[in-house]
């Protein structure tokens, strides 16, 4: 369906034909798809003001791309795989006429509910199926989805209802996770008592525990399904007509409701995962990602069914019942493609949970990786044990507000380097910038991360707040994208991300916003102020390390009592993701004259660096550094 670029050559090819001619390229490749309505304009934009738009003027529905379009061709092949938390519950398929039939009737379901066109619908489910049908039903009939991450806390969730102003929300009644059993309708409930404007919540029954039903808003799924059958016409909706909104953290406070539209999102993440993972006929395709990220979105729903790739959901974790799940899964199902992020990478090799002798894992044919650097060790540990020293590596680098993978080989096309996102992909222009904002040229050089020439699968705005979208993205560098990274280019041109320039974490894979830690613990009514910062972890590639200034109040206290107050604090704002691992009591923050706190001071004593700390003589007390030293957790 899609051009597959099948040799270097041919990627060298392809790339200098996107420099030469952007709009042919993109414009040969839409046309592989269904639309209603053809676009008048392949590309317009403007990256000061920020403005973008692919195929304006086109009309569509992505879930005719993702499903319809199947029917005709491969009706009965399977799309959905899922594998239960449970090793002993049996797993469920769905073919792709079936799938197409429960997204219709969900759809229809939705339509009863007063949504329409437009319409914001905030989805808090965990991985079972009826997840991505939750997606594509309101792609369906040209609603908005929002998905929330059903790890983040009630309030996280309000705030995101609130800023979509979804309302309907879809949720479970539970959600299993390893040992574990969350109360997902409580949180919701909770959540609700914040958000007047949610008119009904549709709960699917996974774990039958007892919920309480509010009446005249609460519904049961499967008795609304049993109301509406299977046939539901798509809603077209114009290319430039958001298709979803997902939240990530941003840099101040508040997360930032980055808004994707249906036309460009379409086109880039069918390309991105065909050309990338090298995606074949009969390929069992695994990306361990949460839906709740941006990875999921993208390589679990869209870009896997608009190929018409079979793709296999897991709701566990790699640890449970034991921590040879991962493998047995891949050779339960006799996963080809398995795609999955650095730091659970590092949580199975550093306890030695290799795959063992027992587990064949011979039907894997590509690795792919996303969500963080990856180091080295990780790599070569990766490629040897799971891939068996066979499998190709292809080290995605991309972002939420990318849609789609940007800097990544090409699986056994490109050859790899370790710790190499490698080259950029067709239609992605990067630059490297120094200091002063001047594009550095040549290779063998290191620079902040930004594109200079627009892609179909790029955000479109903030939601809600156009100049916040500006400010982030486009107003470091005018006439590029920032991607808040810093990027190194060696000798022969390939780029390894060397991490975030900004002031966001990224912990697990998760990304978290040094403010939003800190809102959190202030909200605790012993702390004064805080100051957040990450260092090097083994596992999680960072973690968070908070120093916390306690008010005269707190004298006394027992501190442990209080750094598990704190990271309650944290849990309860953001979700158990955002704890801190080391909280250390100051009495001061280092600052400047002008009141500002020296992070860059921070983060080198959490490194656990005590020489080199840099020029210290702009600050207000040099002496709470000596301090900070000393008491360092
Ligand atoms: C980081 C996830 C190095 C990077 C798709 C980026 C990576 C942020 C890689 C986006 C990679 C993602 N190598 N770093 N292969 N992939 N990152 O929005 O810092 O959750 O800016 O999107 O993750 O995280 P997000």
């Amino acid at each position: 369906m899609i051009n597959k670029i099948n040799t270097l050559q041919e990627y060298h090819e392809a790339y200098q034909e996107c420099i030469d001619n952007p709009e042919h390229f993109w414009h040969q490749l839409a046309r592989k798809f269904i639309w209603r309505r053809p676009w008048h304009t392949v590309l317009e934009w403007d990256f000061i003001k920020p403005e973008i738009k692919w195929f304006d003027g086109g009309g569509l529905n992505i879930t005719e791309n993702c499903l319809d379009r199947h029917l005709e061709t491969q009706p009965n092949k399977t799309a959905i795989i899922w594998e239960s938390n449970d090793p002993n519950e049996a797993s469920v398929t769905y073919t792709y006429k079936q799938l197409h039939a429960k997204v219709c009737e969900l759809a229809n379901v939705l339509k009863n509910l007063g949504v329409q066109k437009g319409d914001r619908v905030c989805i808090y489910m965990p991985m079972i199926p009826e997840l991505s049908m939750a997606l594509l039903a309101c792609a369906r009939i040209g609603a908005v989805h929002s998905v929330v991450f059903a790890g983040f806390s009630s309030r996280s969730l309000s705030d995101r209802i609130n800023d979509a102003d979804a309302k309907v929300v879809l949720t479970t009644d539970g959600s299993y996770r390893g040992a574990k059993a969350i109360d997902l309708k409580g949180i919701v409930d909770e959540a609700l008592l914040d958000c007047p404007n949610v008119q009904s919540v549709l709960v699917y029954q996974r774990t039958n525990t007892p919920v309480s039903m509010q009446g005249g808003r609460d519904l049961w799924w499967h008795d609304e399904i049993a109301k509406v059958d299977t046939h539901c016409e798509p809603v077209i909706i114009g290319s430039e007509d958001p298709l979803f909104i997902l939240y990530t953290s941003g840099s101040t406070g508040r997360p930032k409701g980055i808004m994707h539209t249906a036309g460009g999102y379409m086109v880039y993440t069918a390309y991105t995962f065909k050309n990338v993972f090298q995606q074949q006929e009969d390929d069992i395709y695994w990306c361990t990602a949460d839906i709740g990220w941006v990875t999921g979105h993208s390589y679990i729903v869209y870009g896997p069914l608009l190929n018409g790739a079979t793709v296999l959901m897991f709701e566990g974790i790699p640890t449970w019942p034991d921590n040879g799940r991962f493998w047995d899964v891949i050779d339960k199902h006799q996963v080809t493609i398995f795609y999955t992020a650095p730091t659970a990478i590092r949580s199975l090799m550093a306890g030695d949970h290799s795959p063992k002798s027992t587990h064949s894992l011979n039907s894997l044919r590509i690795l792919g990786t996303v969500g963080e650097p990856i180091n080295v060790e990780a790599w070569e540990w990766y490629h040897e044990h799971v891939g068996r020293g066979n499998c190709p590596i292809v080290d995605t680098w991309w972002q939420t507000e990318t849609g789609g993978m940007m800097i990544s080989p090409l699986a056994g096309i490109t050859p790899t380097k370790p710790g190499f996102a490698t080259l950029p992909l067709p239609g992605v222009q990067p630059a490297l910038l120094d200091e002063n904002g001047k594009e550095i040229e040549g290779n063998g050089v290191e620079g902040k991360l930004c594109i200079k020439f627009p892609w179909p699968g790029m955000a479109r705005t903030i939601w809600g707040d156009h100049n916040r979208f500006r400010e982030t993205y486009f107003s470091a560098f005018p006439g590029y994208y920032f991607t808040g990274d810093g990027c190194r280019r060696d000798a022969d041109g390939y780029y390894r991300i060397t991490g975030r320039v900004d002031d966001i974490i990224i912990v697990s894979g998760h990304n978290l916003g040094t403010a939003e830690i800190e809102n959190a613990i202030d909200e605790h009514e012993l702390v004064n102020e805080t100051a957040v910062v990450g260092y090097p972890h083994p596992v999680k590639g960072f973690a968070v390390y908070a120093y916390v200034v306690l008010f005269a109040e707190a004298a006394g206290k027992d501190h442990d009592a209080l750094r598990k107050e704190i990271n309650e604090s944290i849990s309860a704002i953001i979700g158990p993701i955002g704890k801190a691992d080391k909280i250390q009591f100051v009495t001061g923050l280092p600052k400047t004259r002008s009141g500002k706190i020296m992070r860059r001071i921070l983060r080198k004593i959490a490194e656990g660096e005590t020489d080199n700390l840099g020029d210290t003589s702009t600050l207000l007390d040099p002496g709470v550094v000596e301090e900070i030293m000393r008491g360092k957790v």
